[in-house]
């Protein structure tokens, strides 16, 4: 195992997805992690993240001086980097420029570290402060115009430190660097598997949870259903699940999440279906404000699953399919808020269970797919697209009624359809319609309408924290514009939405 300590920098969890990529167990955890927890772990490395201080900040997340003696092999990335240095006599300083973005870097190949890299790689630099001078018996081992030394090391007491960032996709050699970090300075042998995700996650379910009854907020999307069943593997009928029909779903949806989880299904777990649809929605009269709908939605959500709870008697924990994208991007992370994802920051401050339990919270989209796939959780499930919390809810701009949910669900059912026909569902990362808060005019058999543009979405990504446009192609577009102006009363025009992520989001609220 390597454990990746935080010291606040915006990329820690991927630091750990990274190495995890490498079929090495990765965890993070904060810098103030003691010695003797981190000898009880046993882990192979350790890897300090980057962070925003600098060193000589009165209040910088420091660590105790004694890691460097402990005979395990340290990665300091950025921050990590120049902690190093300070630590062991070098010196930091201000740069004299700023380096940021994609910077070219002379690695010496000679080091393990770089081993098979190109003697110029491009690296991703994000640094106001710099490694001025090594310290002593440190060999100096890439530098670019601006640092003297980008990365450096002292192989007999296995310390290396990088002042870019290896694990963003921008250091493009930067997977090399870090599985020449697991592998051949740590000695890992890149042996785990999400298999011992799944097996580690269960028996630790099992153990915190004891006898306890479990509340599981399942939505049916990807997150949730894994982890019902990661949950359902661990206590069984202890687990209930809590289907909450929003009234904000895609079209058939409720019925085919019962067909899976309820009582017809492959599950042994207890399952209720809620038929909340009216609720919400008058919730939700004459609000506009995203924020303020993905506030009312996500609390709602909590309010029924405390009326199921109290119904089924004293509940002990609630599950939730929070996964890391979620965290970070409401704020709970380091990043500014960009959305309040309901299952996360939408949180009421009263919540009527003892714990939140969030079995996903440490993984990326495409690793809860594989721990699905693990759990045996049928692929047509594992693979399907994600599909936020509050549902249409956000692909409905502005007021949400029953008449607007009508007309994004038939559109989006069509779309859906006539993407899956015309094959272009492989490698799509998410691909919906919303309906805009635009009316316009048009002409439909010598009649004029006034009605709503349903705009037409569709995203190449990985992660979720980027996303491109998808190039749908011409035709199938066409075929749905077609369709879905036909066949969906109160829709006149339809759009295709070109923006990526950023500047723009997935999601329209
Ligand atoms: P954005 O719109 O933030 O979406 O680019 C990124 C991914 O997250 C999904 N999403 C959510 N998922 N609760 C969720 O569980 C939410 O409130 C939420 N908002 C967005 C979105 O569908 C995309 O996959």
């Amino acid at each position: 195992m390597i454990i990746v300590l935080d010291f606040g920098g915006q990329y820690n969890q991927l630091i750990a997805r990274r190495v995890r990529e490498c079929n090495v167990y990765a965890e993070v955890h904060p810098y103030t992690l003691s010695l003797d927890k981190i000898r009880e772990m046993n882990p192979r490395g350790i890897i300090f993240t980057g962070g925003p201080n600098s060193v000589y900040g009165e209040e910088s997340p420091r660590c105790s001086r004694e890691i460097f003696e402990m005979g395990i092999p340290i990665l300091g990335i950025c921050y990590g980097s120049q902690l190093m240095a300070h630590m062991m006599g070098g010196a930091v300083s201000t740069a004299p420029v700023s380096e940021y973005g994609k910077t070219e870097v002379e690695v010496d190949s000679s080091s393990v570290i770089f081993e098979g890299v190109s003697p110029k790689t491009i690296c991703w630099m994000s640094h106001t402060d710099y490694i001025a001078k090594a310290p002593d018996g440190f060999q100096i081992s890439a530098v670019t115009p601006v640092c003297p030394v980008a990365a450096m090391e002292l192989p007999e007491k296995k310390l290396y430190a990088t002042q870019f960032h290896p694990e963003v996709m921008h250091t493009q050699e930067g997977m090399k660097m870090l599985s020449n970090f697991v592998y051949k300075v740590c000695g890992c042998k890149g042996e785990w598997q999400m298999a011992s995700f799944v097996e580690t996650s269960v028996r630790e379910l099992k153990e915190k949870i004891g006898g306890g009854k479990v509340l599981c907020a399942l939505s049916g999307g990807v997150d949730s259903s894994v982890a019902a069943v990661l949950l359902s593997k661990a206590v069984g009928r202890q687990l209930t699940c809590v289907f909450v029909d929003h009234g904000l779903l895609r079209k058939n949806e409720g019925d085919e999440v019962e067909a899976v989880f309820g009582p017809e299904g492959p599950y042994d777990l207890n399952f209720i279906r809620v038929n909340a649809q009216e609720r919400f929605y008058s919730k939700l009269k004459g609000v506009t404000e995203p924020e303020k709908k993905r506030k009312i939605i996500g609390e709602e959500f909590i309010r029924v699953f405390e009326e199921e709870a109290k119904k089924i008697g004293a509940v002990d924990f609630l599950v939730q399919g929070t996964i890391y994208p979620d965290v970070i991007e409401s704020g709970l992370g380091k990043s500014a808020t960009i959305k309040s994802h309901h299952n996360v920051g939408g949180l009421p401050d009263y919540v009527d269970f003892k714990e939140i339990v969030e079995p996903l919270r440490l993984l990326f989209k495409d690793e809860v797919r594989k721990a699905g796939r693990e759990l045996g959780i049928p692929e047509y499930l594992v693979s399907r697209q994600p599909f936020p919390g509050p549902g249409l809810g956000i692909r409905i701009i502005g007021e949400v009624t029953a008449e607007k949910v009508r007309m994004v669900q038939e559109a989006d059912f069509i779309y859906r359809e006539e993407i899956v026909k015309a094959g272009c569902d492989k490698g799509l990362g998410q691909y919906f319609a919303a309906l805009t808060n635009m009316r316009s005019v048009g002409v439909m058999g010598d009649e004029r309408t006034y009605d709503y543009a349903i705009a037409l979405r569709g995203v190449n990504t990985s992660d979720f924290m980027t996303a491109e446009a998808a190039q749908i192609p011409w035709e199938v577009l066409n075929r749905c514009m077609t369709r879905i102006i036909n066949e969906v009363k109160g829709v006149n025009r339809v759009m295709y939405d070109l923006t990526s992520k950023p500047p723009g989001t997935i999601e329209f609220e």
